[in-house]
C-alpha cells in the first residue's frame, strides 16, 4: 500500500501560497499512484469561505481519494463550521482491507495550540481492529520536531495521547503543522511529520516537501520528496517484525 502524506498547503490569495510549486508539487503527486492521500490540515491560512472555495477548487487538480483533517488555521474565523461543509468529518475512522485510518481533529476555534480529548482518545482505540494495521493522522504534534523553532503548540494532552499509542503499539502517526519533515520512532511506533506542500513559509532550505509511505507487510519505509528539486530521499524505515529502525534523512 503506498499512501502520500500531504500537509500545510495554505491555499490564500495572499502571500502564503506559493502557486507555482503546487502546480509542480501536484504534478509529481498524481505520479505516485498512492492508495490515497491523507492531508494533515491547514488547507487555509485564515479559514475563510473564499480559502475553503479556492482550496475545494485546487484540491479537484490532484487524482484519487483525499483524506483530510483541519489545522489550527482552518478553524479561524469561524472556519471551523465551514470545514464540514467542504470536506466532510473532522473525526472517523477510515477502513480498508488492511488498515484503519483514524483521523482527529486537534485544532480548537481561533487557537494555534491543539488538543484530542477524552472522545477522540476513546475514538483512537474503537480503530484498533485485530489483523488490521491502525494509522492515526491528526495535524500538530505529540513531541518537539526538530529544525522547527522553538517549541510551541503540542497537544496539550500529548502525555496521555502518547500513553495511549505506545500502549496499544499503532505503528504509524502522521502529524504537519511545523512546516518541516521528521519523523522518529518510539517503542514501537513511527511519529512522522509532512513538511509544507505549498506554503511559502518554508524553513532554511528544507523547502516544499510531501513523504510518500510504503507499508509492504511488516516494513513501513517512508520517503521525502522536495519539490523543487524533484528528488526523492529515505527518512525512515521500520520493521514491525523486529523493531529495528533505520533513520537516513538527519
Ligand atoms: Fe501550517
Ligand atoms: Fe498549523
Amino acid at each position: 500500500m503506498i499512501i502520500a502524506h500531504i500537509s500545510d498547503l495554505h491555499f490564500n490569495e495572499g502571500i502564503d501560497f506559493d502557486e507555482k510549486i503546487y502546480e509542480k508539487a501536484v504534478k509529481i503527486l498524481n505520479k505516485v499512484d498512492a492508495d490515497f492521500i491523507f492531508i494533515s490540515g491547514d488547507l487555509t491560512t485564515s479559514g475563510l469561505l473564499k480559502e475553503y472555495e479556492f482550496a475545494e477548487e485546487k484540491l479537484k487538480q490532484i487524482n484519487g481519494k483525499k483524506i483530510i483533517v483541519p489545522g489550527n488555521h482552518d478553524e479561524r474565523n469561524l472556519g471551523f463550521k465551514l470545514f464540514p461543509e467542504f470536506f466532510g468529518k473532522t473525526d472517523f475512522i477510515e477502513k480498508f482491507k488492511d488498515i484503519n485510518l483514524v483521523g482527529l481533529a486537534t485544532s480548537e476555534p481561533d487557537k494555534d495550540d491543539g488538543r484530542l480529548g477524552r472522545g477522540r482518545h476513546k475514538l483512537i482505540t474503537q480503530g484498533i481492529e485485530k489483523g488490521k494495521m491502525t494509522i492515526i493522522g491528526f495535524h500538530h504534534h505529540v513531541i518537539p520536531v526538530p529544525n522547527s523553532g522553538r517549541e510551541t503548540n503540542i497537544i496539550e494532552d500529548a502525555g496521555e495521547t502518547l500513553d495511549i499509542i505506545l500502549k496499544n503499539e499503532i505503528p504509524l502517526v502522521l502529524m504537519g503543522h511545523r512546516h518541516v519533515p521528521w519523523a522518529v520512532k518510539i517503542h514501537k511506533t513511527l511519529l512522522v511529520n509532512a513538511g509544507t506542500f505549498s506554503c511559502t513559509r518554508t524553513r532554511a532550505r528544507f523547502g516544499n516537501t510531501f513523504n510518500i509511505i510504503n507499508i509492504n507487510g511488516d516494513k513501513i519505509e517512508i520517503s521525502v520528496l522536495n519539490i523543487k528539486e524533484e528528488k526523492k530521499k529515505k527518512m525512515i524505515e521500520l520493521n514491525l517484525s523486529d523493531g529495528c529502525c533505520e533513520n537516513k534523512y538527519f
